[in-house]
């Protein structure tokens, strides 16, 4: 069995849902405390074990491209300036020599497309794909079970999470079969499904191990939900001829690309660093409480 070496981070998309934050901005450049959206997906695929990313870019996304090179000019200032812990962050973000590719999704067809645009750069090989909306939250990155998973079923593997059985239309969601490993086989897919017809409330929650013969079905361009081309129907499609295993996740997922998980993940991240819990904790207590005792009032 092939080990899962590549992983594709979808980046083309507009972040329509947090304008006028992304009118000049990429969505995955908006900072998490203080580091950008993207780099969480990133140090998530290297914990993985992943040792080459595929990012599918749009236009005016070149700053991500950017944020990953090295960048002489700030090196030397901080460096003659003796600033030893900035050098030091840099440096553990620093990718090596030739990790990333980055390829460009020509028009917003859809994730499945996104995707496809990768698959020369993949080739023949099982990949994951991190969408780097979701920021993973936990004890370890959620990429790290999903590939955990893989090393015992094969195949391929979709991370889940639990949703109110409400908000299925806003996900992907997946059926429940027998158990397998941590998780369980997965018996079908459908993108976003009205509650009534959802065949449960695990909904996929951006974390995909996927083999190669994907990209065939991809490449038919087949228009889903929202007439775009679909990642989870390409893998309904895939599910008649191979196993699909999805790992539940053990910590929890922010949606950084809604304002209220964005909010939600900031907070999140500030009350579990050292350096930075003591700083907020009692300012941020307080403007709860002031808050609540506002709406008793
Ligand atoms: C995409 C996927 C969907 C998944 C979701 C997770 O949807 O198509 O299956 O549940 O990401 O965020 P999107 O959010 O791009 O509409």
């Amino acid at each position: 069995m092939k080990r899962v070496r590549k992983a594709v981070i979808p980046v083309a998309g507009l972040g329509t849902r947090f304008l006028p934050a992304t009118k000049a901005m990429p969505k995955e450049m908006l900072t998490v405390v203080d580091r950008p959206v993207v780099q969480y997906a990133v140090d998530e695929a290297r914990e993985a074990g992943i040792d080459h990313i595929v990012f599918v870019t749009g236009r005016n996304k070149h700053v991500i491209e950017d944020y990953f090179d090295v960048q002489p000019e700030l090196i030397a200032t901080l460096s003659r300036a003796g600033k030893t812990g900035e050098l030091a962050t840099l440096d553990l973000i620093q990718p090596p020599a030739g990790m990333m590719s980055f390829t460009r999704q020509q028009a917003p067809l859809g994730l499945g497309h996104a995707v496809w645009c990768a698959r020369d750069i993949v080739g023949d090989e099982p990949f994951a794909v991190l969408l780097p909306d979701m920021v993973s939250f936990g004890e370890r990155g959620c990429l790290a079970g999903a590939v955990e998973l893989y090393d015992q079923t094969g195949g391929n593997v979709i991370a889940v999470e639990q949703c109110d059985p409400l908000e299925t239309a806003r996900y992907g969601i997946v059926g429940r079969g027998n158990a397998a490993g941590h998780g369980f086989a997965i018996t079908g897919m459908v993108e976003k499904p009205n509650p009534a017809a959802a065949p449960s409330n695990y909904y996929i929650n951006g974390r995909y191990v996927l083999q190669p013969e994907i990209f065939g079905i991809l490449g038919r361009q087949e228009r889903g939900a929202g007439n775009e081309i679909q990642l989870t129907d390409a893998m309904q499609q895939l599910l008649e001829d191979q196993d699909f295993f999805a790992s539940p996740f053990e910590g929890r997922m922010f949606d950084c690309g809604s304002r209220e998980g964005f909010i939600q993940a900031n907070l999140a991240f500030a009350l579990a660093r050292d350096d930075i819990r003591d700083l907020v904790f009692e300012p941020i207590s307080e403007m709860i409480s002031l808050q609540k005792r506002r709406c008793a009032a």
